[in-house]
């Protein structure tokens, strides 16, 4: 009832003033009466995946709350699971302004954000102050000035950081926002990334006596061949688990639409099957028990249903989200 009004209110300004100004409210209003706005029980389903237990199934994707700055209001809302981030070593600005643009006859958003965020310390400062109670994914990236050959260092500074704060850790190569950052999907790059990650990782569970296991966050833009080298490289490195997918830089649902041809990343319901078909194919190539989140077009309980039929054991919402508000999760949880 309270969010078509607030959506209407948003969507006539600017998409980034307007995500500000939201996030700004739900920072201050939290601990307020009127949490009342978005808070909301969700009928439990409770699930273990990479050996976590989740509330229910249903996740934030990571962008939407890049800093933590909002951890106990989209708690409140019923997700169960928020991944915050991505996050790099250093905070940085991002790329210039206007850089979110809405296309509403798809139910998309075609972002070049470029990973702006305050950095890792704020981010943890935050997680620190927050009161939420789940599971809390971090995403983690690389500075955009950091050359790709010493990308694996802001990563495993990253990890540092925010490994005694995380109930897993999501490593993003896979925004098309940060030049370069994709080629680390590929061949030795992706290899040599994921080593470096899982030494680390081991070297941190022995210093904190915590296990946290590591997802990596793929692309959709991947043929067939390409998934399937991913998918050896998670198996050969061990890592914990697969997010799929990223935005599409693939234009072709969308063509004619006002900011169509906008650079970046393309979200929403136009990415759905693309990344429905990326969930699949790892699926497939990586067996029944391998941990796999499933994000790209989830707009409906339909659309996460389908993604939980291609294999994912959960799911993540942003861009369904921001058309549809706090009631999409109550519709997601009656479908799956
Ligand atoms: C404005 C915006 C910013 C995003 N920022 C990030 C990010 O920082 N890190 C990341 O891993 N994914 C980021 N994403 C991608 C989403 O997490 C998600 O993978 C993608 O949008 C597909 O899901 P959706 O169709 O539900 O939006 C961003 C998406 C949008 C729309």
């Amino acid at each position: 009832m309270f969010y078509p009004l607030a959506r209407s209110l948003m969507f006539a300004c600017d998409a980034e003033r307007s995500h500000n100004l939201a996030l700004g409210s739900l920072k201050r209003l939290a601990h307020t009466p009127f949490a009342i706005a978005w808070r909301q029980q969700l009928e439990a389903k409770p699930v273990t995946v990479a050996g976590i237990q989740f509330d229910n199934p249903i996740g934030l994707a990571a962008g939407l709350d890049k800093n933590a700055d909002c951890i106990d209001a989209f708690g409140q809302m019923g997700f169960g699971f928020i991944e915050v981030g991505t996050v790099t070593p250093r905070p940085q600005a991002g790329n210039d302004k206007p850089r979110i643009f809405r296309l509403p006859q798809s139910q998309a958003i075609i972002n070049r954000m470029g990973f702006n965020n305050k950095g890792v310390d704020y981010l943890v400062d935050n997680v620190k102050k927050s009161s939420y109670q789940g599971v809390l994914g971090i995403n983690i990236g690389k500075n955009k000035d950091t050359p790709n050959e010493q990308g694996k260092d802001d990563y495993v500074h990253c990890m540092r950081k925010v490994y005694a704060h995380a109930g897993y850790i999501t490593v993003n190569i896979s925004s098309p926002n940060t030049p370069g950052l994709r080629e680390l999907q590929y061949g030795d790059a992706l290899d040599d990334l994921l080593q470096t990650v899982r030494h680390e990782q081991l070297d941190l569970q022995a210093q904190f006596d915590k296990y946290v296991p590591i997802f990596v966050k793929i692309a959709p833009d991947m043929d067939g061949s390409e998934v399937q080298q991913v998918a050896q490289a998670l198996l050969r490195n061990k890592m914990d688990g697969a997010i799929a997918t990223n935005t599409t830089l693939d234009r072709s649902l969308v063509q004619g639409q006002k900011y169509a041809e906008e650079s970046g990343g393309l979200s929403g319901l136009p990415v759905q099957q693309k990344s429905t078909e990326v969930l699949q194919q790892l699926r497939q190539a990586l067996g029944a028990d391998f941990p796999l989140i499933g994000v790209g077009g989830i707009v409906d309980g339909a659309s996460a249903k389908a993604k939980i039929d291609a294999g994912a054991n959960l799911v993540q919402c942003y861009t369904g989200f921001i058309y549809r508000g706090p009631g999409l999760l109550k519709e997601i949880i009656q479908a799956i």
